[in-house]
């Protein structure tokens, strides 16, 4: 396993990004200084609850964030030592696929639902890869296997409604795949399908970094898919990274109260035991969010101090972004 950072320079590089939307409220900002980088041959895990801009940090670095309302306010995204945001938009194009590949929640989305199945997995190929005629069939067909899709000539001529969403799910995994790219990003890929072929697609991710070295971003609400592949975990809160570390490391002494929160609300990891519990309070709105740290309203430990926004804490090899994270023991979550 690799760690990000340490001998090379990471792949991915996303440095203090700023992102606004235009509202009817005004401008409200999304992500307030988001840093996350994944390693050559790295799985990185994205977690946090709903709104807290794991999808949108996602599409920053496909370019594929709606143009008319959404600023980028600063902040860079370094991909192999290029900033994408300063890239021709060209260039920026060139790279989805081939270089960068995204895995959304839902197939329906990327998919195009009037063209066959064949056809849309030979484009990338044909465009990234340069292969013409039946070698770019062979390859589609070679892909489509290793997603496990069995009898995969037959599906070829299908439109993406007459497969199951588990086969769609694969389909996209394939075209995502196919070019061979350095970075996979997958936006909770299997949340929607049953426990087997979830499996199945996290065992494909897996191999995919083992056999061509792929690294991935991959962002889930399961700390038990954190668990089970990723090297390490970044947690976000209201549009900031709270925490980040080596898996083992935050999920057996998560630091930040929040991880803290988080922990405590799954059924733990070790025994499936289900004592869930809530953390209390719920995330700000956008246009409402508390100065300085964000979490204060909703954390036993805040006091005053609190109200300014805290410096990130390096302890051991995790990053915590709480004044309170040399107080605060790593709590172990047995
Ligand atoms: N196009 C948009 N215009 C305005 N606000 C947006 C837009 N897209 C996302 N947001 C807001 O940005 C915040 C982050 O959204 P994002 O989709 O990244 O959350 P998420 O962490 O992926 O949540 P989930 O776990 O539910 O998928 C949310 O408050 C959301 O409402
Ligand atoms: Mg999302």
């Amino acid at each position: 396993m690799s760690v990000a950072g340490e001998t090379s320079p990471p792949m991915l590089a996303i440095r203090d990004l700023q992102l606004g939307f235009r509202s009817h409220r005004g401008d409200v900002q999304a992500l307030a200084g988001v840093s996350i980088e994944v390693g050559e041959r790295e799985i990185v895990g994205i977690v946090g609850e709903s709104g807290c801009g794991k999808s949108i940090t996602a599409l920053s670095v496909m370019g594929l964030l709606p143009e008319g309302t959404t600023r980028v306010m600063g902040g860079s995204i370094e991909f192999r030592g290029d900033d994408l945001l300063t890239l021709p938009p060209r260039e920026r194009r060139q790279m989805r696929g081939r270089d960068i590949a995204m895995v959304f929640q839902e197939p329906m989305t990327s998919l195009n639902p009037i063209m066959p199945i064949g056809d849309q997995i030979a484009e990338p190929i044909r465009l990234h890869l340069g292969l013409k005629g039946a070698a770019v069939t062979e390859h589609a067909l070679d892909v489509l296997d290793k997603v496990g899709i069995p009898r995969s000539r037959n599906i070829l001529p299908d439109y993406p409604h007459q497969l199951s969403g588990g086969m769609r799910q694969r389909v996209m995994i394939a075209i995502a795949l196919a070019c061979n790219p350095s970075l996979i990003i997958a936006d909770e890929p299997t949340t929607a399908l049953d426990v087997t072929i979830q499996g199945q697609i996290l065992d494909l991710m897996v191999e995919a970094r083992d056999t061509f070295g792929t690294s991935i971003l991959f962002i889930t609400h399961d700390l038990g898919v954190v668990a089970e592949i990723c090297d390490r975990v970044v947690v976000m809160y209201a549009g900031k990274v709270v925490e980040t570390g080596r898996t083992d490391e935050v999920l057996s002494s998560p630091r930040h109260p929040y991880t803290q929160g988080l922990m405590r609300s799954l059924p733990s990891l070790d025994t499936r035991q289900e004592r869930l519990e809530t953390i209390p309070g719920s995330v700000p709105a956008l246009f409402d969010m508390p100065r300085g740290c964000r979490f204060r309203p909703r954390c036993s430990y805040a006091d005053d101090g609190c109200r300014r926004d805290p410096p990130v804490e390096v302890i051991g090899g995790q990053k915590v972004k709480c004044w309170k994270a040399r107080q605060i023991s790593g709590v172990h979550h047995a």
